[in-house]
């Protein structure tokens, strides 16, 4: 075993929220193997990592792309915080900039939980909500050096793109967890203080000019000027401040 798998070994055997961790070479979705293995009865606290997924799903209805072993694709369950669930995203967020951040690399948030590094997408999070768990699903592209990046993929990076050099990808999981683990201590206390904090310095949507198309299909135009205490994106607009709770961001 590798030294950074055995890293991720005793993040699980140490005190922290996970107790196992399951790998498959190819799952439909790890979020929904991760709802499949929580309603047959495995508590919160379970790690799902599958090599390449069949039916990715990302936010919003739409599909995740990988590039087979090129990146993380990770399902966490956790249970559902005594705190505000909605911050629960952005944790996930704060713990993918965390780690992409410990590989020497600038991040940087779009609202509510994209990681960009020089302006391009690398990593996303999805998270599900079940009757006694979360289902907390992230999608880091690690290394799609062998991509060709013409046409939509020029928006996308990968963490080896960026650094120049090979990325091991179970350091890239030990750092997310063990962040991820902090971050959601503060959620489930109730103390997002922290939290709101550190997301507001690393989002790069706060304080630029915004469009954000709802779930609904409304369209909100203006400027981003932070996060109220759910962590709802505020935007003034033409017809006063507006609070938006979920949805898609155009910068500029
Ligand atoms: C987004 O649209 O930005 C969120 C993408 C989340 C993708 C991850 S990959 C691992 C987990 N399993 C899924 O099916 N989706 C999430």
């Amino acid at each position: 075993m590798s030294s950074s798998e055995d890293r991720l070994v005793s993040l699980v055997q140490g005190p922290s929220r996970w107790h196992s961790i399951e790998h498959v070479p190819t799952a439909t979705s790890t979020n929904e193997l991760a709802k499949q293995r929580t309603e047959a009865g495995t508590p919160p606290g379970l790690v799902v990592i599958a090599d390449t997924q069949t039916e990715g799903r990302g936010r919003a209805g739409r599909s995740w792309q990988d590039q087979p072993g090129g990146g993380l694709l990770v399902s966490v369950t956790s249970r559902i915080p005594r705190g505000d669930a909605t911050l629960v995203p952005l944790a996930a967020g704060l713990a993918v900039a965390d780690a992409v951040r410990r590989q020497g690399l600038h991040v940087a948030l779009k609202w509510p939980n994209d990681v960009l590094v020089n302006g391009r997408k690398l990593a996303g999070v999805l998270v599900e909500r079940l009757d006694t768990a979360l289902v907390i699903g992230i999608g880091i592209d690690v290394d799609w050096r062998a991509v060709d990046r013409a046409g939509q993929l020029a928006e996308w990076t990968s963490i080896a793109e960026e650094a120049g050099r090979d990325v091991d990808r179970w350091d890239v999981l030990t750092d997310v967890l063990r962040s991820l683990d902090a971050w959601l201590c503060d959620v489930d206390e109730g103390d997002a203080e922290r939290l709101l904090a550190q997301y507001q310095l690393d989002c790069a949507t706060i304080g630029a000019r915004v469009t954000v198309t709802t779930p609904a299909g409304d369209v909100v135009e203006g400027r981003a000027v932070g996060l109220d205490a759910t962590g709802a994106l505020g935007v003034d607009t033409e017809r006063g401040p507006i609070a938006v709770i979920a949805g898609d961001v155009t910068l500029g």
